[in-house]
């Protein structure tokens, strides 16, 4: 059986192409212009009606479906396929009248006004059966609709709404833990409630973790986030539900946050979707935003299972929502584009078709923008359609990454919470080094949860592992025992799935496979750093380390400099049945990341994608018949690569090297007979 995606992309005929499409912002004169525009940018496929309820169920008794069924069939006529969105992220004003106690209530008791989108709480009765009669009606409408082609539930699930601690979260809160725990005394012991004297007799006296007057119990905290995910989880699954039963044929998506968002676990409501949707937004104060794009890109693969995925939304150039909404440069959206491509999406899509004249998000960039078709940003969007399809041949073509990256929400939940050595310890900063010093490699990764099957990769590297299930550390113990290589951050392996310390010396999972035992967290102060022997600095964190059996790699200096740590092993190698585990005891910088990390990429035999100077980025997709080279170059420097094959989207091979122009990307069919290949 085919996949899914698989399914939707031949419908299109190629890469899916287009936007977040609200008619509902304009009058109905703009709808003819809008398919005209459309068609001439190569747009194949638009998502509908995102925030539409309020047109949809003018109120509570009365659907009026007038405006979806003339733009329906207008873009049918026009040959453009819908994404058709359950509009549940935005319930209309009359909904929260009715139903005032359906608003979200902050940790200090606010409760949350109507007034912008997401005002419901993930556990409310009422929104419930109100979500679920509208997506009823909708798919019983549309599910046979020619031009649908699939289903987008909700938006964004939990992006503002996520964390609810009103008296209904909280009855549901218990249901959840009694299901969890069965007894209070069980959870009790989960939670360690002996501390401060918090023991429980009666599940009646558990309240979310509301603003109190000193740390909350972090065991409490870490439910509560699980709990919060689990409850727009079961909103998903029912939704997802509703529409498979009228509508079964047609593939369902929801557009997961990546590492935009902590909120919800966003490998769940992947796994309970027919193809993964992500969006991605740069982040603009970073010089490297490409670096967290690609990072996320290898999140959408590693929760598609290395399948193909779509891009369901990213921007033509600057957002409205950061401090500083930079626009992109000419040549950016088509470098992030196709970046997003050569790292497996199969479809790109953008917030939003025509940027709105009123409303919050009036200064957010669209693919037609206020200037309609004269300028920059209209050009660009018409002439990546354009590439695209000429591109059409990569669809369900595959990434393999060679080296597994260990991402996990719950670890990012437990490690952020109150109370640690270091509130400076940052999750996704972490990641992010380890995986930019893949990235300058060229090293391709995929970004998978710590119970993942491993057995596919040559190397696992996990940035940090704060929190590690017993399955998930035998999980890794399996993996090196068997003849893997596993590189570990610092502050890792030491609490249980409750954030419960593992007895015994740290860090107690992983105490064995590394051949060490962390005697003592040594944080820095801000603005102070440790130096290696070699000179490398060491920001934030440090540790001493005492070998187990491990050699020691690379050592804090034997001086001051050194700092708390000084003499003791910064990096270790420890072999541990028939593979080896290497451990990195404080927070390094990126270049010596990268030097630890090259070492064991040798030993696991994995070479970069192509050799190239720095700030050219290559990746590869694998079909059955070709391979497809991507080089994007982010220097102002020309660069050629040796390659083998034809040059795609416009791109010159010369005397078997592809050129890249400063700013610019190549794409490569590649010979299969080539030694290059
Ligand atoms: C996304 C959201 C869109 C739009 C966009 C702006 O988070 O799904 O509806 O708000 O951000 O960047």
């Amino acid at each position: 059986m085919n996949h899914p995606l698989a399914d939707v992309t031949r419908r299109l005929g190629g890469i899916a192409y287009g936007g977040d499409y609200n008619p509902e912002q304009w009058p109905r004169e703009v709808w003819r212009e809008d398919v005209r525009l459309m068609r001439e940018a190569g747009v194949n496929l638009v998502t509908v009606g995102v925030f539409s309820w309020s047109r949809i169920q003018p109120r509570p008794s009365t659907y009026d479906w007038s405006l979806h069924d003339e733009v329906l069939d207008l873009l049918h006529a026009h040959g453009i396929a819908v994404d058709l969105a359950t509009p549940t992220a935005a319930p209309p004003p009359w909904f929260t009248r009715r139903h005032p106690d359906a608003r979200p209530v902050t940790a200090s008791g606010t409760r949350l006004v109507h007034g912008s989108r997401q005002v419901f709480c993930p556990s409310s009765p009422a929104y419930a059966e109100a979500a679920d009669a509208l997506v009823t009606e909708l798919a019983t409408r549309y599910g046979d609709h020619p031009a649908l082609a699939l289903w987008h539930v909700h938006n964004e699930w939990g992006n503002h709404n996520a964390l609810c601690y009103c008296d209904t979260s909280a009855e549901a809160f218990r249901a959840w833990l009694q299901e969890r725990y069965k007894t209070p005394d069980a959870l009790n012991d989960a939670w360690g409630t002996d501390f401060w004297s918090q023991r429980y007799g009666d599940w009646a006296e558990i309240d979310p973790p509301r603003d109190t007057t000193a740390f909350r119990n972090p065991g409490q905290e870490l439910d509560y986030r699980r709990f919060s995910s689990d409850a727009l989880l079961t909103r998903h699954i029912t939704e997802t539900a509703l529409l498979r039963r009228i509508s079964p044929d047609v593939p369902i998506t929801t557009n997961v946050m990546g590492t935009l968002e902590k909120k919800v676990d966003g490998y769940a409501f992947a796994a309970q979707s027919d193809l993964v949707a992500v969006d991605h937004y740069l982040p603009a104060a970073d010089p490297d935003g490409h670096i967290d794009l690609a990072l996320n890109a290898d999140l959408a693969r590693g929760m598609a299972g290395g399948r193909p995925w779509v891009l369901m939304e990213h921007s033509t150039s600057a957002v409205n929502w950061q401090p500083v909404n930079v626009a992109k440069k000419p040549g950016e959206t088509r470098r992030n584009s196709l970046t997003h491509l050569a790292r497996g999406a199969d479809g790109l899509m953008f917030f939003q078709w025509r940027q709105s004249r009123a409303g919050a998000e009036k200064w957010h960039s669209a693919m037609l923008p206020h200037g309609g078709t004269d300028g920059r940003i209209w050009k660009e969007v018409s002439a990546l359609g354009a590439e695209l399809a000429s591109l059409k041949e990569v669809t369900g073509t595959r990434v393999h990454g060679d080296v597994a990256v260990l991402f996990d929400w719950h670890n990012w939940w437990a490690l952020e919470l109150q109370a640690r050595p270091s509130s400076a310890f940052s999750y996704l900063d972490a990641v992010r080094d380890w995986y930019e010093a893949l990235w300058t490699m060229n090293i391709t990764c995929d970004l998978v949860p710590p119970g993942a099957d491993l057995t596919p990769y040559r190397a696992v590297v996990a940035p940090n592992l704060y929190l590690l299930s017993d399955d998930d550390a035998d999980n890794l113990t399996q993996y090196v025992h068997r003849g893997g290589r596993l590189a570990v951050g610092c502050f890792s392996g030491l609490v249980d799935d409750c954030d419960r310390v593992r007895p015994g010396g740290h860090p107690g999972a992983l105490r064995d496979v590394l051949g060490l035992v962390v005697d003592e967290f040594l944080p820095l102060r801000t603005g102070e750093h440790a130096r290696l022997a070699d000179g490398t600095a060491v920001e934030q964190w440090t540790e001493r380390v005492e070998p187990r059996g491990c050699t020691t790699v690379s050592r804090y200096a034997d001086t001051a400099d050194g700092g708390p740590a000084r003499g003791g092993p910064a990096v270790t190698r420890h072999g541990f049945g028939d593979g080896t585990a290497w451990y990195a005891a404080g927070r390094l910088p990126v270049p010596a990341l990268r030097e630890l990390l090259r070492t064991v990429c040798r030993q696991a035999g994995i070479t970069p994608v192509v050799e190239a100077p720095p700030g050219l980025e290559a990746v590869r997709r694998v079909g059955d018949r070709h391979s497809y080279l991507f080089l994007v170059n982010h220097t102002e420097e020309t660069v050629t690569v040796s390659v083998a094959g034809a040059g795609l989207a416009g791109t010159e091979v010369t005397d078997g090297r592809a050129v890249v122009p400063p700013g610019g990307v190549a794409v490569v069919r590649e010979d299969p007979s080539s030694p290059l290949y």
